[in-house]
């Protein structure tokens, strides 16, 4: 039985001669939350694509429930669809498809399940993310910025998978929408005991919910592990975005760490 839900290890991307990742390791435990946090073009999301494989390393393993991807077979692969379930930047629901339909769309295309069974868990993955059974006739154009965030949570937990993929989930959700979004995350955590693994630039999401933070910053893994693991580390990124007016803000509101503590720590006095 493996431990580990992802181990990458020597991880180099390369676009041309534009180098993205340059030997990152990364490790994600099974039931873990985890945050990626990293500057604009850092390469959060093509790290989350080659998880998903749907973009190939230039180097590298890249390891999903055991699985090496790069090695994968096609059943394996389908078996892997099966049990990670992905929420992408641009909420990318099917305009032309009810929520009802978008919802049911992973089912429907994977299994070819009974039409009541679907109804059932669809009606049920509604509930899950917060919407109701009137919201599954809605078409996409009808929908707020945050309840398409929801509808598009409803199907990627439609199969209901062990492992969460998360890009920006809160991006463009005012604060407490924002809010309400990272409970019912932490609450599906706790239910089903998921892992997930988000990208997030929202401070009090990643701090509200991550087991591990990983800081991209240079082309590699430059800090992983706990807050205080984090403010650990002198760099540029990390100062920048911890401590900031806002971030020190948001850090001082945390009781459980003594950020000056932290600090005055690192400097070894
Ligand atoms: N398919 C691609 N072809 C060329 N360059 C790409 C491609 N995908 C991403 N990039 C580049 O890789 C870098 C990282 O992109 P991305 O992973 O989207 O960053 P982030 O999500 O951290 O903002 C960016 O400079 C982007 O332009
Ligand atoms: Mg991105």
């Amino acid at each position: 039985m493996e431990t580990n839900a992802i181990e990458i290890r020597g991880l180099w991307t390369q676009f041309g001669n534009h180098i993205v990742h340059q030997d990152l390791d990364l490790t994600v435990k099974k039931g873990e939350i985890v945050s990626i946090v990293g500057g604009s073009g850092s390469g959060k999301t093509t790290l989350l694509r080659e998880i998903l494989g749907l973009q190939k390393p230039s180097r590298g393993t890249v390891k999903v429930l055991g699985i090496d991807i790069d090695k994968a077979s096609a059943s394996e692969m389908r078996r892997l669809d099966d049990r990670w379930g992905v929420l992408f930047q641009q909420g990318a629901l099917f305009s032309a498809l009810s929520v009802f339909d978008n919802i049911a769309l992973p089912m429907r295309e994977l299994h070819g399940l009974p039409e009541s069974l679907i109804t059932n868990a669809v009606l049920l993955k509604l509930q899950m993310a917060g919407l109701s059974p009137d919201d599954a006739v809605k078409m996409p154009a009808d929908l707020s910025g945050g309840m398409i965030k929801r509808v598009a949570l409803a199907r990627a937990l439609s199969l209901e998978p062990d492992l969460l993929f998360l890009d920006e989930p809160t991006a463009g959700l005012d604060p407490a929408l924002s809010d309400s979004f990272v409970d019912l995350i932490s609450g599906l955590h706790d239910e089903l005991h998921l892992t997930v693994v988000m990208v997030s630039h929202d401070l009090d999401t990643i701090l509200d919910l991550s087991t591990q933070i990983i800081v991209l910053a240079d082309k590699k893994v430059v800090a992983s592990g706990l807050p205080e693991d984090i403010l650990r580390v002198r760099h540029p990124f990390i100062e920048n975005f911890f401590l900031g007016n806002r971030g020190r803000k948001v850090l001082a509101g945390l009781s459980h760490l003594n950020v000056a503590k932290v600090l005055g720590g690192s400097n070894g006095k």
